[in-house]
């Protein structure tokens, strides 16, 4: 894989995503804004490394030129995407992140014409968030091509690193999303429940505000859409506190409290964690014209291995030519049975 830059590289999934690349003879370039932790991650692994921040359209561009494929993996992507988006269509790079946040996998489609005239790929999500969800909607949508109604369902056992964390966090206040006749729609925050059967057991699941809001209704083109998570009841009882703490929460000061909190108490998953985490995707579409339904089901082992996993897919078929120009989501792109591709993952039909 020639000319992959990997921004954010000493993060935690970029890290791992780094490493897992050189362990697969892969040679990308590490990049991030602190110089001592990506020279030194750089010269550990025998790695070109690039320290530049975010502030800078000509420093951006400065860094890109050259590269073929820059998968970003600083998140909040909120404050990343937008920039190396801009740099990426400018300087023909293909870009491609790790995000899950609705409003930049938006702002991302919007670019669809000039990385089209630009001849560039642009693809958010190609972690854990979106692509197993992704393609199982895509799947769901080949089974029953009438649906006008997708339900996705996420049962995850695991860690969750510091990043993933912090983007939950700035998010806390923006309260719940749904895709209703077409259009997003904001929506108090865990406020719908139901019950699902998993397959090895039934749980209670709450609406949740995942990124296939977006980018399943690019994928499918399914009028109505939502997702639910199993969640434990401090964060169901977090996400609810958001809908009326939730300018208190956005906040400037609070974030940063709570940020710096997150530094010191919680670290990444360990290869042990990870190793021993399993997730399962339950999907339901169903037709209003027709009233039939199909249901299927997806086994994965840790979203950050899936992330790795997925990530580094795609970005070898990114960087070989592979993906379509424009804004793409990573089933658009690749099709439905693209995530059984990774290690570990299986698909049930109900
Ligand atoms: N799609 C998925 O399923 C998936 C999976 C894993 C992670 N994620 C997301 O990926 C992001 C990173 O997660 P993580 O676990 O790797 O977090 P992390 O360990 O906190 O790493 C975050 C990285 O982003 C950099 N960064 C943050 N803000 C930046 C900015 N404004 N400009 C430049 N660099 C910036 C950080 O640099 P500094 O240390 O210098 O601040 C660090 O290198 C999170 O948003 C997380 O939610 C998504």
């Amino acid at each position: 894989m020639d000319s992959l830059l990997i921004y954010g590289a000493y993060g935690y999934t970029g890290e791992l995503i780094a490493r897992e690349a050189v362990d697969r003879g892969h040679e990308p370039i590490l990049a991030g804004r602190d110089a001592t932790s990506v020279h030194q991650l750089g010269a550990e692994l025998d790695l070109r490394s690039r320290s530049f921040d975010l502030s800078d359209q000509d420093t951006i561009r400065e860094y890109l030129d050259g590269v073929d494929t820059i998968l970003n993996c600083a998140g909040p992507f909120e404050e990343t995407a937008d920039p190396l988006i801009e740099a990426a269509i400018e300087t023909q790079t293909h870009y491609l992140d790790i995000t899950g946040e609705i409003p930049v996998f938006e702002r991302a489609a919007r670019q669809h014409e000039a990385a089209e005239t630009a001849g560039v790929t642009i693809m958010p999500g190609v972690g854990f968030d979106v692509v197993p969800t992704d393609c199982l909607s895509a799947h769901l949508h080949d089974r029953l091509p009438s649906a006008t109604h997708l339900s996705l369902a996420i049962s995850a056992t695991g860690g969750i690193s510091p990043g993933t964390t912090k983007t939950a966090l700035r998010g806390l206040g923006d309260g719940g999303a749904i895709r209703e006749d077409g259009q997003l729609r904001a929506v108090p925050g865990g406020d719908r429940t139901r019950t699902v059967d998993f397959g090895w057991g039934s749980q209670t699941v709450t609406a949740f505000p995942w990124g296939d809001i977006s980018t399943a209704y690019h994928t499918t083109k399914i009028p109505n859409i939502h997702v639910y998570m199993a969640l434990p009841k401090p964060a169901r009882l977090a996400m609810r506190a958001g809908n009326t703490l939730g300018p208190l929460l956005s906040a400037g000061p609070v974030q940063s409290l709570l940020e710096a909190v997150v530094d010191r108490t919680v670290s990444g998953p360990t290869a042990e964690e990870r190793a021993a985490a399993a997730v399962t995707i339950w999907g339901e579409a169903w037709s209003e014209e027709t009233n039939e339904t199909a249901h299927s089901l997806l086994s994965t082992p840790d979203p950050y291995d899936v992330t790795v996993a997925a990530a580094l897919a795609i970005a070898a078929r990114t960087v070989a030519g592979e993906a379509p120009t424009g804004y793409q989501t990573p089933a658009g792109a690749f099709g439905a049975d693209f995530v059984l591709e990774i290690d570990g993952v299986s698909r049930r039909d109900l």
